[in-house]
């Protein structure tokens, strides 16, 4: 298992390319089972995550292609429609091949996910989706066991606005009879992305974005492929990262290839704190800021604070001037970087779902260890301003989300070591 040594303190200074988007990027790869021709995709990321949802399509038949500007998928005939526990246990996402599948063949074999490090994480508002359309469902030794003869369009009203449940459900209705409504549809970017991604392709979807969606269901002939190669949304996790990261270092650092939109929760928060930026279409400039006070933040859907940067932003509150408090409410143990922070000097009391965090003056490098992909961003982030060396262990959590992370970080300033393992 490969290692960090993170030597600290540092000052961030440059320009950092944000990566296209893990979060949609799965759902997007998945997508292609509904399309009979191959499918171009531009600046597809080098991630783990990444691997394991196309090692998943290719077990299902999908052929693929890629060099250094171009991935290819070719889903003309796929030769099953079974995800193995071997792959789907490495990451939940894979569940988002079950849609799709049973839209196209009217049968799906897809293993449970299970529970994941940050809670249980169940899938029973994707299942209910999907026989509300006519899907037929059993759970057998571990696996959903899906069948349909044809999904039927169906308005479907969500408990919770679920981004994966959004996500299946999506791209279920594409090819079943008639239209789907999505009702409290989950309204992150990456589902926008998605149905960007659907519609270049011909299907007509509208108010994504928006907690109801319409989908048109369609036939398979009528499917086409897109005439350019598609992008995806530039991360936005990723670029939450970085400027966090610039913050911290009190840094001058420009974040450019994203939509600093998607991030507009984000920034506002940052700003009460007190720090500086400009902001530009698709960047964002970090400027040095001496004083940062304490917030008050609580993780909700989108357009709420996303919990995929709640652990960073806790690095940087830790570090303010004065108290802050973090509730997390999406996930229910999502705070496992905390007893890691602490061994890095940090106060944090947890109570519940929510921690409260005393600003310290500094922190102190230590070993620590990644228990989670953001848990394990933010620890990097603590090491960027910690004196001293921190062994960060357990690196590949990180390599599951964030693209060439140490280089990235490296080319601003940072001290980084990457130990093969
Ligand atoms: C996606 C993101 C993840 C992010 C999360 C919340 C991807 C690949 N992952 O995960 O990075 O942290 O959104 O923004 O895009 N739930 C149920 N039943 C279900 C589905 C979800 O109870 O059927 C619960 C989950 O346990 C969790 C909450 O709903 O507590 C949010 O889950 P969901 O929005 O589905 O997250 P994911 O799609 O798994």
């Amino acid at each position: 298992m490969d290692k960090l040594y993170v030597t600290g303190p540092v000052q961030l200074q440059g320009e950092v390319e944000i990566s296209s988007a893990k979060n949609a990027t799965l759902p997007i790869l998945a997508a292609t089972i509904l399309c009979p021709y191959p499918v171009e995709f531009v600046g597809i990321p080098d991630l783990m995550d990444v691997s394991t949802i196309l090692k998943l399509l290719q077990s299902m038949g999908i052929k693929f292609s890629r060099n250094d500007s171009m991935t290819v998928l070719d889903a003309t005939e796929l030769t099953s429609q079974h995800a193995d526990y071997s792959l789907v246990k490495t990451m939940r996402a894979s569940v988002l091949v079950l849609g799709p599948l049973l839209a196209r063949y009217g049968v799906a074999s897809v293993s449970l996910p299970g529970g994941c490090a940050i809670g249980a994480r169940p899938v029973d508002i994707h299942l209910s989706g999907l026989e509300k359309m006519g899907a037929i469902i059993e759970i057998e030794n571990g696996y959903i066991k899906a069948r349909c003869d044809k999904l039927k369009g169906a308005v479907v009203t969500f408990p919770f606005p679920s981004v994966g449940a959004t996500e299946n459900i999506m791209m279920a209705a594409v090819l079943a009879e008639g239209e789907t409504i999505i009702e409290n549809a989950a309204m992150e970017p990456e589902i926008d992305d998605l149905a960007d991604f659907l519609i270049a392709q011909g299907v007509k979807i509208q108010g994504a974005g928006t907690s109801r969606i319409t989908i048109q269901g369609m036939k398979i002939s009528e499917l086409k492929a897109s005439k350019t190669p598609y992008r995806v949304i530039g991360d936005r996790i990723e670029a939450a990262t970085f400027i966090i990261a610039a913050i911290m270092t009190k840094g001058k650092v420009k974040v450019s290839g994203f939509r600093p939109h998607h991030l507009e929760f984000v920034l506002d928060v940052l700003k009460k704190m007190g720090a500086q930026f400009e902001i530009g279409e698709n960047f964002i400039q970090v400027l040095p800021s001496q004083s940062l006070k304490g917030a008050m933040v609580e993780t909700l859907p989108f357009p709420g604070f996303p919990t995929d940067i709640q652990a960073q932003m806790m690095a940087l509150m830790s570090l303010v001037d004065g108290n802050s408090i973090m509730t997390e409410t999406i996930f229910e143990n999502r705070f496992m970087h905390v007893p890691e922070m602490l061994r890095m000097g940090a106060k944090i009391q947890l109570k519940g779902n929510a921690a409260l965090i005393e600003g310290v003056e500094s922190l102190s490098g230590a070993p620590v260890m990644c228990t989670d992909l953001r848990a394990s961003a933010a620890l990097i982030l603590c090491a960027l301003v910690a004196s001293g060396t921190t062994e960060i262990q357990r690196v590949y959590h990180l390599d599951r989300g964030y693209e060439k992370i140490d280089e990235k970080l490296t080319n601003l300033g940072a001290k980084i070591q990457r130990v093969k393992g």
